[in-house]
């Protein structure tokens, strides 16, 4: 990238987060180092019961990929794995070309998750929560990390609610305090895991729009995993279905959307749109 594309782009992302001109400073610090993930034959069982029986995924950098899938198929257990939160039974996960279970892999980017149950920590305010791994990592000064932990708040609308607890916080509310937990991270590669559930449609709305900003403006590598459809289809390069253990379909929205695999069209065609079972 020469010099005017890079001052454009930081122009670019220094203008309003979410159309509403908020969270700039947060969108300013973000940078990305576009790394890619490649997945290979990745296996997983929990004693008899055998969730992932061979993935593989290629996530290009700087692409958004979706995964959709039903209700146990191994979503959340995929993305503990490229988070390293579990160790496969067999395969390989390379982040920017590096296999993270290699005993000399040396982490050279930053991964962080939305985790689906949003897990705060409970003792702490919402700032705090935001704020501990920059204050943990001692990156910047006191000040600096209150502006940005502000300025996320913002993103996700959540303005002025630092010094509240957790335990005050509707599902919705938690779920975006976990987004700006996970951007403050400056991540390189984000992981969503249903970041719009328990969220009204204008709320969904908003995640959408950030989930697309961070990757038209910063170039974060993004996969997120979502039962929303519309969300999946808004936000996405491209989509992976994931049943009984395997990816069973991956590419464009439009390859997608014309795929004939019954089981891909009942899971993306709206519900109500289908014959009453
Ligand atoms: N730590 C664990 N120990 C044992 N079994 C587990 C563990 N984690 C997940 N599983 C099992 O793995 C399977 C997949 O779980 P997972 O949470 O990944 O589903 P999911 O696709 O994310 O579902 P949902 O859409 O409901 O979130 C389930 O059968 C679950 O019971
Ligand atoms: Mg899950």
């Amino acid at each position: 990238m020469d010099m005017q594309e890079s001052a454009e782009k930081k122009e670019r992302g220094g203008d309003s987060g979410n159309g509403r001109g908020m969270g700039s400073v947060l969108l300013g610090y973000l940078k990305s180092a576009r790394v890619g993930v490649s997945i290979r034959g990745l296996r997983k069982s929990f004693g008899a019961n055998h969730v992932l029986k061979g993935i593989d995924l290629e996530v290009s950098p700087g692409e958004t990929v979706v995964i959709l899938g039903k209700s146990g198929t191994g979503k959340s257990v995929l993305l503990r794995h490229i988070i390293g939160l579990e160790k496969p039974d067999a395969g390989m996960i390379l982040i920017g070309g590096e296999d993270i279970n290699d005993p000399d892999f040396k982490k050279g980017h930053v991964v962080s998750m939305v985790f689906q149950s949003s897990a705060l920590f409970n003792s702490l305010t919402v700032e705090e929560n935001v704020g501990l791994y920059l204050k943990e990592h001692k990156v910047f000064d006191d000040g600096k990390i209150r502006n940005l932990v502000s300025s996320a708040l913002e993103i996700v609308g959540l303005e002025g609610k630092e010094s509240i607890m957790p335990s005050m916080l509707s599902g919705g509310m938690k779920r975006r305090v976990a987004t700006a937990r996970a951007l403050v991270m400056n991540p390189d590669l984000i992981l969503f895991d249903e970041p719009t559930s328990g969220l009204d449609p204008m709320m969904t709305r908003t995640v959408g729009d950030l989930i697309c900003d961070l990757k038209d403006k910063i170039e974060i590598t993004q996969i997120v995993v979502t039962h929303d459809i519309d969300l999946a289809f808004y936000v996405a390069d491209r989509l992976a279905i994931l049943s009984e253990g395997r990816i069973i379909e991956y590419g464009t929205p439009e390859d997608i959307r014309c795929c004939k695999d019954y089981a891909v069209q009942e899971f993306i065609t709206p519900q109500f749109e289908q014959p009453r079972r």
